[in-house]
């Protein structure tokens, strides 16, 4: 691996300044269906929340970093009370840095387009995870108004400035077109934060032609890994009447050509790094231990949106063939699983929260003495300096899901822990495993490969974790949110055709 040097590094600094510079009078526009600071109202009482989204948790440094625009959808309850009459506020609330401008959606648009058409028929269909998607009318109706919404506002923001308009995931398939149409002057770039399945599988979907004519719109289409960038050439190929050009790795389709990437996503190394090393941290971290009461016992972590990706039932299973297996981790091991809530109308997400809350009842039954229960079950979400906490505290961090476009989790755990000790157990169906390869990898649906590998790691030498630990850690180091952020940003300058407005 090539060693990391400080003047290499991007930094949130070098983001700035390199990002103002390429972008000249550009204005920076960037969508998601996630907004990064919600409002929620509590009787009367209005809090802060910071949604558990691998999306928003990537993008905010990069925004605090660049300023611009971010549109999201204005979900929390105390949304409208806290944003002017456009929908605008400035954010971070504390050290204002950008503006986000919620767009306001109808109890039925929500339900037809996020519940429906993105998190029943495009989020199943994108992962491989045997869960059948839901295709209905209706839906696809409400996700095709949705994206039309957004389009409005993307035109409002950029006004009669040039733009660099930067959208986000599975929500607006349809975005980057109905924008090429509405903003001939913009350069438009997508990043696609899921995997994307082979033809096969997207095939069953009624409207794929319409979802690729949308992406098809993007002057620059991006993905975590090249895997995901060849299942995309191939269903295209396959699907429409376009030319796909696999030397310069673009689709020409009608007038428009469209540049595929690989680029992979991660967090703000340092800010995570420090958060872990902070002072408030080890109070935390002495509270948590304390009130889990983990002296002497083995500890493994799982941070997960509850979400039937994840893996966690599988995780779960592999806690109890461990014990089973090996009985003398009984009343040393504790697994602390924290599972924020998610999606929580859908009737898949039902099911898997009363699956996992199921199993962690029973194992715990099985197991449990006296003084000691194996598993503790943490279904909230917490705020990230608490997450922080746990991270410094576990000596296992399990990531195993059945299938993830990346997992910033995993990237989170190796930056927080400059201690250099903890290991990673990451399922390699995850992104980041094709980066993290001194991670102990395993197959989440081999109970018995998953029960071993605890077993390996809690027998790890503090030599091995180092040695493991600290390559992970250059890696994450270098290949940061700004790196990844600035990447993208250049390659869509450079691969768009013709002046779109550069000053430069
Ligand atoms: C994944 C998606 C994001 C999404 C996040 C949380 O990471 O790629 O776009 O924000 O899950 O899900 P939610 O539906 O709560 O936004």
């Amino acid at each position: 691996m090539t060693p990391v040097t400080l003047d290499r590094l991007w930094s949130e600094e070098a983001l700035r300044e390199r990002v103002r510079a390429l972008l000249g009078p550009r204005k920076l526009i960037v969508v998601s269906n996630r907004e990064p600071y919600m409002h929620v109202e509590n009787a009367g009482d209005l809090t802060l929340i910071r949604p558990a989204s691998g999306v928003t948790t990537a993008l905010d440094p990069v925004l605090r970093a660049c300023g611009g625009t971010w549109i999201a959808h204005g979900a929390g309850s105390g949304d409208r009370e806290t944003a002017d009459a456009q929908g605008h506020l400035a954010v971070p609330p504390d050290r204002p840095a950008y503006t986000l401008r919620r767009v306001w959606l109808t109890k039925e648009e929500e339900a037809g387009y996020y519940y429906g058409f993105a998190n029943e028929a495009l989020w199943p269909l994108c992962h491989v995870a045997y869960t059948r998607p839901v295709f209905r009318r209706e839906d696809w109706e409400h996700y095709a108004a949705v994206n039309a919404k957004f389009a409005s506002a993307v035109v409002e923001e950029a006004g009669d400035a040039p733009a660099f308009v930067f959208l986000q995931d599975y929500h607006f398939a349809l975005l980057p077109r109905l924008l090429r149409q509405a903003l001939p002057n913009a350069l438009i770039a997508q990043f696609w934060h899921i995997p994307w399945p082979n033809p096969e599988a997207f095939r069953i979907c009624p409207w794929k032609h319409e979802i690729l004519d949308g992406l098809l719109g993007n002057h620059l289409l991006a993905f975590h890994i090249q895997y995901q960038c060849n299942n995309f050439i191939d269903t295209v190929d396959r699907e429409i009447e376009a030319r796909p050009d696999r030397e310069r790795f673009a689709i020409s389709y009608g007038q428009s050509l469209t540049y595929l990437r690989p680029v992979p996503i991660s967090v703000d190394f340092a800010s995570l790094e420090a958060r872990g090393e902070a002072p408030e941290t080890a109070a935390l971290q002495e509270r948590l231990h304390r009130r889990h009461r983990l002296q002497g016992k083995a500890v493994a972590l799982g941070v997960d949106r509850l979400d039937y990706t994840k893996g966690i039932p599988e995780r779960l299973r592999a806690v109890d063939r461990f014990l089973g297996r090996h009985p003398r981790f009984r009343e040393r091991f504790v697994l602390l699983q924290i599972a924020a809530p998610s999606r929580i109308h859908i009737p898949e997400y039902k099911r898997i929260s009363q699956e996992v809350a199921t199993l962690v009842d029973e194992i715990n039954w099985r197991y449990k003495t006296d003084r000691w229960s194996p598993i503790v079950y943490i279904n909230e979400h917490l705020p990230s300096d608490i997450v922080a906490a746990y991270y410094r505290l576990a000596d296992v961090c399990l990531v195993t899901s059945l299938h993830d476009g990346m997992n910033l989790v995993a990237k989170e755990f190796v930056a927080n822990r400059s201690d250099r000790r903890g290991v990673l157990i990451l399922s390699r169906f995850t992104g980041s495993s094709r980066e993290m390869e001194e991670a102990l990898l395993v197959n989440p649906y081999d109970v018995d490969g998953m029960a071993d590998a605890l077993a390996i790691a809690f027998d790890m030498s503090v030599g091995e974790q180092e040695r493991r630990m600290d390559r992970l850690r250059s890696r994450v180091r270098e290949f940061n949110v700004f790196r990844w952020a600035g990447t993208l940003i250049e390659e869509a300058l450079r691969l768009a055709p013709g002046d779109r407005g550069s000053g430069a």
